[in-house]
């Protein structure tokens, strides 16, 4: 059995990896052994069996193992990756972390996507396999099938990316700020003379006074939305959109650059990012065509009809938070032209846009 080690398994992306390694039963087929950066030589119980935690910086230990795959994030990475390939580590580095994403001895993961690219790439001798950026993989799962097809000149994007996305901490300050604000309008709601203004003019001198945690996204999430995502690149795009096209032509191994920008923002949901495309096709192609298209390329995509009850129940994050369900709608011909659609997605970015495409590496590997 190929011993496996796994680094950043407590973290909200390796909690929901270690979830779907169990309901896969993949532990079966790999020795895993988990590996930490702060708390080792202690012993836990999973699934009945207990495994002793070993130290992540432990180069000597770490040339052991067949695979590594992390979710400790960058610093973990930029430290150690360079360390055990210099000591002539062989051995399959699968990560979430972005760090490693862009380089040519690395493939981006996403199998559904870019299973052949994956297979090449092992047969190549590729090494390295990386997680990609959550919105770029969301999107490619719900779009494959007419990128498979070629049918996309460019497609501009707005995002809605969940609060899950900056990590753990991001999610509690949202939530925080949540009980923050019922905590200030549950006595203000219970008077009957208070306008809905009023209870608006308190919120509002809440969310603005500065009391609110501005730790993690710089300003309150709560009751707003922020249009900036990551650093902000000479360009003028963030790097969150920039990420958008380098990824996507990355993974497609697109032979000419396929064009993607937008615009990508924050706003309060939990852990799910949706997205509102204009795509430009090549030609004029039916919307029953673009549909069977979409919908038959993966076993996850499912075409949510344009139809307002239909959509507002199961195009929304609420309904997909925790399933590896991408559902798209609002697809139909924009009126500026018969090449023109738009289509709305929503993907766990924890599943699909995180631990998923590393399990299934992982698997693909052992
Ligand atoms: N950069 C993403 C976000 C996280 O901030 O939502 C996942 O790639």
């Amino acid at each position: 059995m190929k011993k496996v080690g796994f680094v950043g398994w407590r973290g909200m992306v390796g909690s929901v990896l270690m979830q779907r390694m169990l309901e896969e039963h993949d532990l079966d087929y790999i020795q895993l052994i988990f590996l930490s950066t702060s708390q080792y030589d202690q012993n836990i119980t999973l699934d009945s069996n207990q495994y002793n935690i070993k130290d992540a910086k432990n180069l000597d230990l770490l040339r052991e193992m067949d695979i590594i795959i992390t979710c400790q994030g960058t610093n973990y990475t930029k430290e150690i990756y360079p360390k055990l390939r210099e000591i002539n580590w062989q051995g399959y580095w699968i990560d979430a972390s972005s760090y490693l994403r862009m380089q040519d001895d690395a493939i981006i993961v996403l199998d559904p996507i870019n299973h052949r690219l994956i297979e090449d790439g092992i047969n190549k001798g590729i090494k390295n396999f990386i997680g990609g950026n959550c919105t770029v993989s969301l999107m490619l799962m719900a779009l494959g099938g007419l990128f498979q097809y070629d049918c996309i000149e460019w497609v501009i994007v707005s995002t809605y990316q969940a609060a899950s996305g900056g990590g753990a901490r991001y999610m509690k300050a949202l939530i925080t700020q949540m009980l923050s604000l019922y905590n200030l309008s549950k006595s203000i709601l219970k008077n009957d003379t208070a306008t809905i203004l009023d209870i608006e003019h308190h919120i509002t001198n809440l969310i603005r006074s500065g009391k609110l945690s501005t730790d993690e996204f710089e300003v309150p999430l709560i009751g707003n939305i922020i249009p900036w995502i990551d650093e902000q690149l000479a360009n003028g795009q963030s790097r969150e959109e920039a990420k958008g096209q380098m990824e996507t032509n990355k993974i497609l191994n697109s032979s000419h650059t396929i064009p993607i920008d937008g615009i990508c923002v924050r706003v309060g949901s939990l852990r799910c990012h949706s997205q509102a495309f204009t795509i430009k096709l090549k030609k004029d192609i039916s919307l029953k065509e673009i549909e069977d298209i979409i919908s038959n390329h993966n076993n996850w995509v499912k075409i949510i009809p344009n139809d307002r009850e239909i959509v507002t129940k199961e195009l929304t994050p609420v309904t997909v938070t925790g399933t590896l369900s991408i559902p798209i709608g609002r697809l139909r011909k924009l009126h500026i032209g018969k090449k023109y659609l738009s289509a709305f997605s929503v993907g766990d970015q924890l599943l699909w846009g995180a631990a998923e495409p590393l399990r299934r590496i992982l698997k693909y590997l052992i």
